[in-house]
């Protein structure tokens, strides 16, 4: 049985004073026995995410890493520096990363490998664009992008990681994919990594990402092989983040 997991992403929201009543509030309200839940901040308040989150059940992490170990690589954060204030996760290839900084599945396999290495477990994000689902792609786009990463990590490490199916059209836009729709591409991502490590397909955790609210989480959460969410929006406000943790 798979343990449910949500995290919240506050991609480039947030302030000391915001998140400060943010986290208290999480971890003062948290009470899911089934799911686990962590936020993903921008970097720089990942120091206040330690000092706030340290002996909470509430984890930690980043929203992207560098490829690279250290060294000229101006505004990049290394793995080891993530692992420096504590994170457990840190996202890989957020689609938001692949569209606006041009990161490829090659990159995102890189960034991936960094991540495991440095002992964090990156949450690799996939998803299809509006225009790939429609030209009938959808399976093309998300296996690719996953088959680039497996393709990188050995087969034990693949155990190590967490999935994220976010259908780029369904973020930010209150479309949401039907419960159908995403259990259909969750049972197939799972399968792919079946071909290389059956084990750790049956253990992974698939997350769901795209407009996830308390309205429709039960629903796409009660899927076989949706283990829990990526929220966004819902994740910057206590009571939406809550009520999805625990629907989970
Ligand atoms: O990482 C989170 C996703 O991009 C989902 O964002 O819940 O605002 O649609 P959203």
């Amino acid at each position: 049985m798979r343990r449910k997991l949500v995290i919240g992403n506050w991609k480039m929201n947030g302030s000391l004073a915001a998140n400060s009543v943010l986290l208290r509030g999480i971890v003062a309200g948290y009470a899911a026995k089934n799911a686990d839940c962590g936020v993903c901040a921008p970097a720089p308040y990942l120091a206040q995410c330690q000092s706030e989150l340290t002996g909470t059940p509430v984890a930690w992490g980043a929203q992207d890493v560098s490829a690279y170990a250290a060294g000229a690589y101006t505004g990049e954060v290394a793995a080891s520096m993530l692992q420096d204030f504590g994170c457990r996760y840190v996202l890989c290839g957020h689609s938001e990363r692949r569209a606006y900084h041009h990161e490829t599945n090659e990159v995102v396999a890189q960034k991936v490998l960094a991540a495991h290495n440095a002992g964090l477990t990156p949450v690799v994000c996939v998803g299809e664009t509006l225009a790939e689902r429609e030209a009938g792609r959808t399976n093309i786009v998300v296996c690719a992008q996953l088959q680039a990463v497996l393709d990188v990590l050995e087969a034990a490490a693949v155990e190590k990681i967490v999935l994220a199916y976010e259908p780029v059209w369904a973020i930010g836009t209150g479309k949401t994919a039907t419960p159908a729709m995403a259990q259909e591409v969750h049972a197939m991502l799972r399968k792919l990594v079946a071909e290389r490590n059956p084990v750790a397909a049956a253990n992974l955790q698939i997350l769901y990402g795209g407009s996830m609210k308390p309205e429709n989480a039960r629903e796409l959460l009660a899927q076989a092989d949706i283990d829990g969410g990526l929220i966004g929006g819902a994740a910057l406000k206590v009571a939406d983040f809550l009520a999805i943790v625990h629907a989970a």
